[in-house]
């Protein structure tokens, strides 16, 4: 029997949908909170593949989603490119900057990246051991975009500016950045392939902001470069693509990149989704992760309304975006109830 997440990506429409939740495992769950303190910090917890592990598994004991996703994150990628990493806590992520054709010729090499990648790896088998054989394990990475936006800025930004003036000033170190990252997260993604990803996904959370040519050039085209690698070395492996905030920019956007499954961010409305995004096959979404802080009636409608709107075709329950430390988990059980009450 097919597990029940890939049944959707493979195309069926199910009365009930699977559902996981992004950012599942995180701050809003006490034994999260006392796994990372365990570890000492965040950095040290992704690279513990033992802990990392662990807390991977604490929402499928908690809840039974129907998917684990790998406990890591995006911006391991560039650490293992040669960028340095830390977390301010309370802030967020801090990079060494790349903005210099100097200073991309200084990263390692493609094939240097598994060094530092190797616990992720084995987290990947730890949990293809651990999981239930009910329950779909899902591997990451962050689209070259998004990860070079955090790698240009060496921070998070509101509005990605820093990346978007050096693809303005330097188009050559902005492109070479673009495709080390491209070329490298082929090989990342795969190798988690390898160590027992059943699915993996790519989270281009600032695609929204590339407008007309340019989230065609480095939104679409880098996507469609990854997934065609892939299919060709794993060609059984579903592949979910998150443009976040693409907007219009999701018409058509599995039929052009060859994805399995898009993942639409709330800013669009299911009703339109269903129409104009999953005539062309599987969606994942979209409930507004404020909901996990409110609650209520409020909750169950809007969990009801998305099933409704997406029930004529396959369709993953997911949020809009990931869950934020504030929530509340009794909101996260309201959800996953009101979904399955048939
Ligand atoms: O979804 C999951 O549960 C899997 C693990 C995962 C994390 N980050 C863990 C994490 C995944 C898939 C990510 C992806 C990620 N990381 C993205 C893309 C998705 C998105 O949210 O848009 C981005 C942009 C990052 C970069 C990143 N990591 C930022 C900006 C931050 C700080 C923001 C914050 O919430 O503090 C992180 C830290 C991070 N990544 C945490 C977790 C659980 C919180 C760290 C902690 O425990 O203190």
């Amino acid at each position: 029997m097919t597990k029940k997440l890939l049944r959707s990506l493979a195309g069926e429409t199910q009365a009930v949908p699977p559902i996981w939740m992004m950012r599942q495992a995180g701050r809003y769950l006490p034994e999260y909170r006392a796994t990372r303190a365990q570890a000492g910090d965040f950095l040290s917890l992704c690279y513990n593949p033992e802990l990392a592990a662990e807390v991977t598994l604490q929402p499928i004991r908690r809840y039974g989603f129907d998917a684990a996703i790998l406990f890591a994150d995006i911006l391991l990628l560039p650490q293992a490119l040669g960028a340095d990493l830390w977390f301010v806590t309370g802030e967020g992520p801090r990079l060494s900057t790349t903005t210099t054709s100097a200073e991309l010729a200084k990263l390692n090499p493609v094939d240097a990246i598994h060094e530092t990648l190797n616990p992720v790896y084995e987290t990947v088998r730890i949990l293809s051991r651990e999981l239930p054989e009910e329950t779909t394990l899902i591997g990451f990475a962050g689209a070259p975009w998004t990860v070079a936006t955090y790698m240009i800025a060496g921070r998070g930004t509101k509005d990605q500016g820093p990346a978007h003036a050096l693809k303005q000033a330097d188009r050559a170190t902005f492109e070479g950045i673009l495709d080390l990252l491209t070329k490298s997260t082929i090989e990342y993604l795969s190798k988690q392939i390898e160590a027992g990803a059943e699915v993996v996904k790519l989270f281009d959370s600032w695609a929204g902001s590339l407008k007309g040519e340019d989230f065609t050039k480095y939104a679409l085209e880098p996507a469609k470069k990854i997934i065609a690698a892939l299919k060709v070395l794993h060609p059984d492996i579903p592949i979910i693509a998150f443009p976040r905030e693409a907007g219009e920019g999701y018409v058509g956007f599995a039929k052009a990149t060859g994805a399995d499954c898009v993942a639409l961010d709330n800013s669009v409305s299911a009703e339109w989704a269903a129409e104009h995004v999953q005539v062309d096959g599987c969606v994942q979404g979209n409930l507004a992760s404020s909901h996990m802080v409110t609650g209520g009636q409020a909750l169950v409608d809007e969990v009801l309304r998305i099933r409704e709107a997406f029930s004529k075709g396959p369709h993953i329950f997911n949020l809009g975006h990931g869950i934020t430390p504030d929530a509340d988990p009794e909101n996260v059980a309201l959800m996953i109830e009101t979904l399955r009450k048939g």
